[in-house]
């Protein structure tokens, strides 16, 4: 089968197309037909730095949509021919190649009311919004939030599930992207090439403080959304967090460290809102599965929004 496999560890050219053995389903797992591909940041993280054990002749990719072509021993659920979708896991190949096999727990169905390019745009940013808005930042209605980097593959999520859950919503973006974080459901934009996020959310939130901060960026993000979280506030983050983070104490803010889980009960309460059109897939860009390394540079290059898709296509 054709697969993006690694050469090495270093720049995008790392990743080549290759003939590689289709793999078989052991005990528990489904042989899917990869359809579509989510890119991830991780995927060049993984690419650049080797962690997981992702070297050479490793394939990546942690975002899949595709159809089930065949199931091992033990697997009740699924049926050949189910359409599917899911976040591959470190511990073995990625998806990106023409069929993947993956352990049937962390499975879901893909819903009927996505396509299956919109599907590779889920999984991976939607379970770590879920996590970060639903579960651990336990948002609830009329509350304030504030979203750092909303633009972005998890931001958009996360932007989108806070507003489905009545809060009032502040966002941060470049100005190329006010636009579309507005269209998500943003009920106030900063530039935050311009705007003190500090300010306006002392200025504009109905009590003048954020009960929630959910930081998609890292650096001093966390930081220095301290001083506006109300006292017992929280404060999610997904990246590094990095600066005097000693404010958290003197006001009991509650610091929430999240990595992604992969659960399929999340998978199904993204595909009900996907249903129930609270939540819509943000693509940026949809490439064939051959331009792998194109994806990768578009990302690092950073200034796109929502996600990058790769397309599988098979002969036929
Ligand atoms: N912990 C986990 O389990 C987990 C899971 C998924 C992702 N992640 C990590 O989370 C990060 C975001 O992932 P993603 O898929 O959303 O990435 P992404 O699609 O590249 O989005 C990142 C967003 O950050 C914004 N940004 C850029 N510079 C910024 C700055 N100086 N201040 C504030 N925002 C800035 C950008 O939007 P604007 O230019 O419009 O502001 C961009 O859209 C990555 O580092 C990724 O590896 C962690």
């Amino acid at each position: 089968m054709r697969a993006i496999v690694l050469a090495g560890n270093g720049d995008a050219s790392m990743l080549q197309v290759a003939d590689v053995p289709k793999p078989e389903p052991a005990a528990g797992q489904l042989l899917v037909q990869v359809q579509a591909v989510g890119v991830n940041p991780i995927d060049y993280k993984l690419r650049q730095t080797g962690a997981f054990g992702f070297s050479t002749g490793s394939i990546l990719g942690f975002d899949c949509a595709g159809v089930v072509e065949a199931v091992g021993p033990g697997v009740r659920e699924f049926k050949r021919g189910d359409a599917v979708f899911y976040s591959p896991d470190f511990s073995g190949p990625g998806a990106y190649a023409e069929y993947h096999c993956v352990s049937a727990d962390i499975v879901a169905f893909k819903p009927k009311c996505v396509d299956f390019i919109e599907a590779a745009a889920i999984p991976l940013a939607g379970m770590t919004a879920w996590d970060s808005i639903m579960d651990r930042g336990a948002l609830r209605l009329g509350e304030t939030v504030l979203i750092h980097g909303a633009s972005g593959g998890v931001g958009s999520i996360a932007l989108q599930l806070a507003h489905a859950a009545g809060a009032y919503v502040f966002a941060t973006a470049s100005p190329a992207n006010m636009g579309l974080v507005r269209s998500l459901g943003a009920d106030y934009v900063i530039d935050r090439t311009k705007e003190d996020f500090a300010q306006v959310i002392r200025s504009h939130a109905p009590r003048r403080s954020a009960d929630l901060v959910f930081d998609a960026f890292g650096a001093e993000l966390v930081s220095r959304s301290m001083p506006l979280v109300r006292p017992l506030g929280r404060i999610v983050t997904i990246v590094n967090p990095s600066g005097d983070l000693a404010v958290g104490y003197r006001k009991n803010i509650s610091l929430h460290y999240v990595f992604l889980q992969r659960r399929r009960s999340t998978l199904e309460e993204l595909s009900h809102l996907l249903t129930r059109r609270l939540l819509k897939p943000v693509i940026s860009h949809v490439l064939p599965l051959e331009q792998a390394a194109e994806g990768h540079r578009m990302l690092e290059a950073g200034g796109g929004f929502g996600k990058i898709v790769l397309k599988v296509t098979h002969a036929a």
